[in-house]
């Protein structure tokens, strides 16, 4: 561990700064290990190293993964914060965020924990990304006198520490005490106000219809809650305010309740999938036509090429085809509202994963409490819920599936959660869905379950025996291997992948090779070298948007050069519906809006469309994200282009990508936290793009006007040429 000790004065002044009535902190004292007596004040940490509270301390030198570490903070705090406060409620303790679990105390008392440690008895569950902003009674504060703040922190894998910073320390205002939630119903939106302390005050309720402009009186009530009316398909911003009789202060919050923009699809048979499919001679295919529309429809193809199959009730189609070539087909599918024909083409041929995966993964919901039962839920889902019928096909396994060891001939198994994997495959394949899997080159993978170093042949056989058709790679405990060189060049980054690629393409099936290794070493440079279908570009996605702003915005912004059709940057899972990495469940904390953009984005980046939450609990709303076909269709374009910023206008960006049919997508989002009003007609001059000017999202064509466009909220258009 880099050991930084300052004096101790230096130390704080360089560590804490007092500005309206804040107190920010960017450093404190840090020392790897767990002591119950680092909790007290009056302990002698003038030894501890010095470390950075906003950036997680993997990043600072300190090598502590699974383990404890503790940050002490030791300062004064006057009295004159407290004076300038009217509320006098609590006082906050804002950490940012702790890269697990943790346990905060202020003068050796538990003000806050969120997350449990190993040696709780619930046993360790880590909560990397919730917020840690404590209130504490004022009464704790030992006010004109030194306060020592002491957190202990257990990180259960890379990176640990606190994070997210810097910490704040204020008095509360009204709005860190009163929670202003809504909840939106069938016909009416319940808008409540609570607060631990028991205040008195009004809410106020005002609207203003984000399409039309219009302004709406939603009413007022000295009560807790209020109902306001909710038509899903209209984007009204609210405004609640509450005013707390006692000081007059207020506190507001703006919500946009989901609304729906996505029309209806029609009961007559309607083609949303990509419109040529990529499999190797001699391979299996498996492609399950995405037709939407009324059911019971019938199936038929034109063109067929030897060896190729379509089962005419459920139009999947299979079979194998010896010959490489380019077959041109036309699908028909009827049903009693009418009969359409799409033409298609087979592409015979080494190149696999012509337009983007879209499917599920298991990690962002389930975490490690996977299951087969679960998986199977999903699945049953996607095609319950009509989402097959727009191309998601991949149902993917990812961590916690294998068991604790190897069988006795060294192949791998599964745990008790796995009772059937191949039965599973052989499930999947019968309904034309397809299985993923996932493993690391290392001989432990992130959630410390059995990886394939020394295996890697074996396991890609067994993966080939069940039926698997997608493998994520997560590199994970292969930094265990890679520490024992001193070779750090992109060969020793790139060699762990190309060993498994060497072995999985020489499976008589297709799997899609999918890396994992948060985009080290440029992997978007080499990836298609080792033949990857997709890559990850960076750390993992969270619900926060934060998180999909430096995923998406930031670290995509130089990377469409090295996108093409069977070789994707892979910006992380998709974090709308239910999520939880673990087997609590909650809603995705981004806005509608921040919902739409991450869509709009994720189909202008040709991203893989991996669904992370629970399918089974999936509502209307995040039914009419995903499957509205014309935005789908930009991610499924066989161009393959990825989008670029074109144009950065202050908050406002501008990402456009080619379309194979002469078109342009453009993406126009208000990366600001209030509504911007977006002027469609100057950007499009600017790009020098013009044509008949299509909403996706409403489907409908529309004049180049200006547009209210709401907060982190996006206008998704398609220039036809
Ligand atoms: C991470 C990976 C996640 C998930 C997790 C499983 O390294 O980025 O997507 O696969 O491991 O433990």
């Amino acid at each position: 561990m880099k050991q930084k000790t300052l004096p101790l004065l230096l130390a704080i002044t360089m560590a804490w700064s007092l500005s309206a009535q804040e107190i920010v902190i960017s450093e404190a004292r840090y020392m790897t290990g767990d002591n119950p007596a680092w909790k007290s004040a009056g302990i002698d940490d003038s030894g501890w190293a010095t470390l950075d509270v906003t950036r997680e301390w993997t990043y600072q030198g300190v090598d502590n993964e699974n383990g404890y570490g503790w940050y002490r903070i030791n300062l004064t705090i006057p009295s004159s914060m407290k004076k300038a406060d009217s509320l006098k409620k609590a006082f906050v303790i804002d950490l940012g965020f702790v890269d697990d679990s943790d346990e905060t105390f202020l003068n050796g008392k538990l003000v806050g924990k969120i997350g449990t440690m190993p040696c709780d008895p619930e046993g360790y569950e880590g909560k990397y990304n919730s917020p840690r902003r404590y209130l504490v009674s004022p009464s704790l504060v030992r006010w004109d006198k030194e306060n020592v703040i002491s957190v202990r922190v257990y990180n259960g894998g890379d990176p640990g520490g606190i994070f997210g910073g810097p910490i704040k320390l204020r008095m509360a205002s009204l709005a860190d005490i009163t929670d202003i939630s809504f909840k939106e119903g069938e016909n009416t939106c319940r808008i409540s106000v609570s607060s631990p302390y028991k205040l008195k005050g009004t809410l106020c309720l005002e609207g203003k219809d984000l399409e039309t402009g219009e302004t709406i009186d939603g009413g007022s009530t000295k009560a807790a809650g209020i109902d306001i009316p909710y038509e899903k398909g209209r984007q009204i911003q609210w405004t609640a305010t509450f005013t707390d009789s006692k000081t007059g202060l207020t506190a507001s919050r703006t919500f946009i309740p989901k609304y729906i923009l996505t029309p209806e699809a029609p009961k007559a048979p309607r083609y949303n999938g990509p419109l040529a499919f990529g499999v190797r001679p001699g391979s299996p295919i498996i492609f399950r036509l995405p037709f939407s529309g009324e059911r019971p429809m019938t199936f038929s193809a034109d063109g067929l090429p030897e060896g190729a199959t379509l089962d005419t009730r459920s139009g999947i189609l299979g079979g194998k085809v010896s010959k490489a070539g380019d077959y041109r087909i036309t699908l028909t599918a009827a049903n009693a509202h009418g009969t359409v024909r799409q033409t298609f083409t087979l592409k015979v041929g080494q190149k696999i994963a012509l337009t983007p995966p879209m499917g599920w993964n298991s990690w962002n919901c389930w975490g490690l409490a996977v299951s087969q039962e679960r998986v199977m839920s999903s699945a049953a889902a996607i095609l319950n819920k009509g989402l097959a019928d727009y191309g998601y096909s991949y149902i993917n396994v990812d961590d916690a599936w294998q068991a604790d060891e190897r069988n006795a001939d060294g192949s791998i198994a599964c745990n008790d959660r796995f009772p059937d994997m191949k039965g599973l495959a052989d499930w999947l394949h019968s309904k034309g869905l397809k299985l993923g899997i996932y493993s690391s080159p290392g001989d432990r993978t992130c959630g410390s379950y059995l990886g394939s170093l020394d295996h890697e042949k074996q396991d890609i056989e067994t993966y080939n025996a069940w039926g698997v058709d997608y493998l994520k790679y997560d590199w994970c405990g292969y930094s265990r291997e890679f520490a024992k060189s001193a070779d750090k060049s992109v060969a020793a980054y790139v060699r762990p992948y190309l060993k498994m690629e060497e072995y999985l393409r020489a499976q008589p099936r297709d799997i899609f090779y999918s890396l994992c290794q948060y985009g080290m070493a440029d992997v978007w440079k080499w990836g298609h070298a080792v033949d990857a279908n997709s890559w990850r570009t960076t750390g993992d996605i969270t619900d926060t948007w934060e998180s999909l702003y430096d995923i998406g915005f930031v670290r995509q912004a130089e990377l469409y050069p090295y996108s093409q059709p069977g070789h994707w940057n892979d910006p992380d899972m998709l974090i709308v519906g239910k999520l939880g990495w673990s087997a609590n469940l909650r809603d995705t904390r981004l806005t509608p809006d921040e919902q739409y953009t991450h869509i709009s984005l994720w189909a202008l980046l040709a991203a893989n469309l991996l669904i992370g939450c629970d399918v089974s609990q999936m509502d209307d709303f995040t039914v009419s994200l995903l499957c509205n076909n014309e935005v789908n269709a930009v991610n499924q374009d066989l161009l393959g282009q990825q989008a670029k910023p074109v144009i950065v206008d202050g908050d406002i960006q501008v990402w456009a990508r080619p379309l194979a049919d002469g078109g342009t997508a453009i993406g126009i989002f208000n990366l600001s936290s209030t509504v911007k009003n977006v002027n469609i007609g100057k950007y499009l001059r600017e790009l020098g793009v013009s044509g008949t000017v299509r909403d996706l999202w409403r489907q409908k064509d529309v004049s180049a006007d200006d547009r209210l466009t709401a907060p982190h909220g996006v206008v998704l258009l398609k220039v036809k040429k």
